[in-house]
């Protein structure tokens, strides 16, 4: 059935929560999507609470609890999840559902609602300004990171680095989903503290986090580099120096994403895996020195 549009009457909007409720596939764990796209429509129709709901308070009673009964599938499949990722199977699970979502764009959709679900990553309250041509925190929309992953080969020898990791999503994703070690370099204490807590509580003991400038980093173990765009300026270009100075001892990729890429794309040693662009991940493999 499809879901109403604003106008629809009484009548039709009764008929598509009773469709709703009866609806078998939303209960499934796997149907996430589906799930999201209900509750956004539910979110859409039936705002506020069913006591200051102008007409319909019975209606408005049954949608809530639809909401409710909705959001406590999504949080029993975020709790399996962490079980599974202490267990060492969650990552193949968590990249199935990624699987067909469309990767460019820099909105975020239900798969960051998912991650952050299953990681349990909570902001602090105060962290310091950054310094100059330093980026504040901002996460790569999920689908992006499952999409690096996908695209990106990660073997047990490969060592995967975050240049400024903020919260460590993207070392806690692939450390879970691939068999590579992962590292995160945060400037922000109270991140790598929060990233460091996250990866304990999910028995990822492969990845670690370590509190530091991404100019001061020791980058002759990584293998992969990735920067979501954490700076430009002058702190870019000497962290692309170092980045040079490594592959001329040994190949390295450097995957990027935002603004940055068109940065990196300009690089000489490196090239690009594709036809790249700011909205979708970009690969760059280093040429031969
Ligand atoms: C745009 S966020 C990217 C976060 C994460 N990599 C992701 O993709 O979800 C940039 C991060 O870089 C950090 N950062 C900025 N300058 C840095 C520096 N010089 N050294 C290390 N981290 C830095 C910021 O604190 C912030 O957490």
């Amino acid at each position: 059935m499809q879901p109403i549009d604003g106008r629809a009457k009484a009548g039709a909007r009764r008929a598509w929560i009773e469709h709703l409720e009866r609806d078998a596939v939303l209960e499934v764990p796997e149907r996430l999507r589906e799930r999201a796209e209900v509750l956004d429509q539910l979110d859409l129709h039936f705002h506020g609470s069913p006591e200051s709901a102008s007409g319909e308070p019975d209606l408005h009673r049954r949608a809530s609890a639809l909401r409710d009964r909705l959001e406590a599938v999504d949080r029993r499949l975020c709790a399996d999840l962490r079980v599974d990722l202490c267990n060492g199977c969650g990552g193949e699970r968590l990249l199935r559902f990624a699987n067909g979502s469309a990767a460019s764009g820099d909105h975020y959709d239900y798969l960051d609602d998912l991650v952050a679900g299953v990681l349990q990553l909570e902001a602090p309250g105060d962290v310091p300004d950054p310094g100059p041509d330093m980026v504040f925190y901002q996460p790569t929309p999920a689908r992006h990171v499952f999409e690096l992953i996908a695209r990106t080969p990660l073997g047990a020898d490969d060592v995967f680095v975050d240049l400024g990791s903020g919260l460590g999503h993207v070392p806690l994703l692939v450390g879970a989903c691939s068999a590579a070690r992962a590292l995160g370099v945060e400037l922000q204490a109270a991140y790598v503290e929060r990233a460091r807590a996250a990866a304990t509580a999910l028995c990822l003991d492969r990845v670690t986090f370590v509190e530091q400038d991404a100019r001061a980093a020791d980058f002759s173990e990584g293998t992969v580099f990735y920067l979501y765009t954490p700076f430009g300026g002058s702190i870019l270009r000497t962290v692309l120096d170092a980045l040079r100075a490594q592959a001329e001892r040994r190949a390295i990729r450097i995957c990027s994403y935002g603004p940055c890429t068109a940065t990196v794309e300009r690089e000489a040693w490196l090239k690009a895996r594709t036809a790249e662009t700011a909205d979708r991940i970009a690969v760059f493999e280093s040429l031969p020195g």
